[in-house]
């Protein structure tokens, strides 16, 4: 069952979502928001969360596999955004590795899937987490960002409608992979979504290095190639792609 609460402003979507998990609530439970004041990236970055431009998601979800299989679940939601924006707005994105949607050589959306821990090599909880850039911002994305953001959309009216359809559509579209999770049926989606084959990439970390992305495999590791000649599989981290 689908129950989406909604909220004008919050600090996070992500610690709403856990907070109700925490205090029971069902898997199925989305929350959003029209703005963030604290939205959350990967890696401890933040996420700028705009009033009324983006979509800000969490879904509660009580999976019954393991954290390896958890692991999962962010490519599954990658896949299940694509085909919701592509559902409900008639664009399609591109998944950049491991978990942004990007459009037009600009990321308009992230992904930040946070579990707490059973003692039985599972999870209580998971919350996924979900930002779309939907319109540009009012002034512009900030400096840090402005060469790497991008929206779906340069313009539209019902943007409230839209926000609400496109929660309804990814809940939707990923509950039918969920259902099925371990045949990992989004795998396929994912690599055909992808835009990293054949790119030229940066691998960030403490020492980044340059290298050309091959391709993505049946366990969403990321093949490349160094400079050098060298191939190697990531299994996480974080790119760049040069866009010419
Ligand atoms: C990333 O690109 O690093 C991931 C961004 C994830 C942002 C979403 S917005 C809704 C939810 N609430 C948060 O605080 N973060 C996620």
């Amino acid at each position: 069952m689908i129950n989406i609460i909604y909220k004008k402003e919050t600090n996070s979507t992500n610690t709403d979502a856990k907070e109700l998990a925490k205090n029971g609530a069902s898997e199925g439970t989305v929350v959003i928001a029209d703005r963030q004041t604290a939205g959350r990236g990967r890696v401890g970055k933040s996420f700028f969360s705009p009033d009324a431009t983006g979509l800000y998601y969490s879904l509660i979800l009580r999976p019954q596999f393991s954290l390896e299989e958890i692991t999962f679940i962010t490519s599954a939601a990658a896949v299940s955004a694509v085909r919701a924006i592509e559902n409900v707005l008639g664009i399609r994105c591109g998944i950049k590795w491991v978990n942004d949607l990007y459009l037009e050589n600009k990321k308009v959306c992230g992904i930040l899937c946070e579990a707490t821990p059973n003692l039985d090599g599972g999870a209580e909880y998971v919350i996924l987490g979900i930002g779309i850039n939907l319109l540009p911002p009012e002034g512009g994305f900030p400096e840090d960002i402005k060469n790497v953001a991008g929206s779906v959309l340069t313009e539209c009216e019902n943007i409230s409608d839209i926000k609400l359809s496109l929660a309804k559509s990814i809940t939707e579209i990923f509950f039918e992979y969920y259902e099925d999770f371990e045949s990992h049926s989004f795998i396929k989606d994912y690599q055909n979504l992808s835009i990293m084959d054949a790119r030229e990439i940066t691998v960030l970390g403490n020492e980044p290095y340059e290298a050309t992305a091959l391709f993505i495999d049946d366990e969403c590791h990321l093949h490349i190639e160094k400079e050098n000649g060298e191939r190697v599989v990531l299994s996480s981290g974080e790119v760049s792609i040069k866009f010419i």
